[in-house]
């Protein structure tokens, strides 16, 4: 591993003396440099690009090959300034010149229920809810390191789930269809250039054969400090990590609607079982 791998390394985690990596490769490296953009110039897409990115996203594994997920593919300024308000007035859907809406889609199956005359009684259960939303973020996170490795930069939206009838309603969509979440693609500015979020220390998340968090609280001090001192650095007022997680949390307000999920969700035709 050259000196440009382990510095990557060591912004992933924060890190600067951490130890290099004894396996890497150029993915490895564009994987460790990932960062979401959230500002974008006004240059558009290359032509052909959207298509790319759809051929990387149906290149992920999908259960059963059942493909039980779409895309929306938004370039309309107007109706990505209504997604932008119904997802919490996030200004960088309207900046971004491509702005994709992931969804979980058990009604091609559905559909294709009904063609055959068959009641699909498998349908009807969480587990095909989970299917299909598992579905589309494998799909769209090999279509982020795809446009990364384009030289394209990307945020998830996960704010389009604040309103998930609104955005239903605004896109069209069937009966047993629910976006997932948005991705904001464009080129990223150099005026506000993003920078690699230190993650938790491996300790934190990786466990050999068993489960333990015996060691946790010191791992997690450890990178409350890094994590602040990423965000000081980046000029933000921003405490710790474990101090973001509980205020995150600690308050339904803060979902922003998404406490409704459920009710909706079953309005919009999903059985739940
Ligand atoms: C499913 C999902 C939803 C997200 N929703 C939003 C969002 O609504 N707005 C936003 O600015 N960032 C959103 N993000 C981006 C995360 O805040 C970001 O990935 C995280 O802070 C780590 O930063 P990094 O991606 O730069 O490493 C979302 C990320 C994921 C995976």
């Amino acid at each position: 591993m050259g000196n440009d791998s382990q510095a990557r390394l060591a912004a992933r985690y924060g890190a600067p003396q951490i130890a290099a990596l004894k396996q890497c490769n150029a993915t490895i490296d564009q994987l460790l440099e990932h960062r979401s953009v959230r500002a974008f110039t006004d240059q558009p897409l290359a032509d052909g690009t959207l298509e790319t990115l759809i051929a990387a996203a149906q290149s992920a594994s999908t259960s059963s090959n059942l493909q039980v997920w779409s895309v929306v593919a938004m370039q309309d300024d107007e109706r990505k300034g209504r997604l932008s308000v119904l997802a919490g007035n996030q200004a960088y859907i309207r900046q971004a010149p491509l702005f994709l809406v992931w969804l979980a889609d058990l009604s091609r199956a559905s559909r294709l229920g009904e063609q055959h005359g068959v009641e699909l009684e498998a349908l009807p259960y969480l587990e095909s809810l989970l299917l299909g939303t598992i579905d589309a973020a494998l799909a769209a996170q090999n279509a982020v390191v795809a446009l990364e490795s384009m030289g394209l930069g990307s945020v998830y939206i996960g704010g389009i789930r604040n309103d998930i009838e609104g955005v239903a309603k605004e896109l069209d969509l069937p009966a047993q269809v629910y976006p997932v979440f948005g991705l904001c693609v464009g080129h990223p500015s150099p005026d506000r250039p993003a920078h690699v979020k230190p993650r938790l220390p491996q300790a934190a998340v990786l466990h050999h054969e068993t489960y333990s968090a015996a060691a946790e609280q010191d791992v997690i001090a450890e990178y409350d400090e890094r994590l602040g001192a990423f965000y000081h650095r980046e000029g933000m007022k921003a405490g710790g990590w474990s101090e973001q997680v509980v205020s995150r949390l600690r308050e339904v307000s803060s979902l922003h609607g998404r406490e409704a999920l459920l009710g909706e969700l079953k309005r919009m035709g999903f059985g739940l079982r």
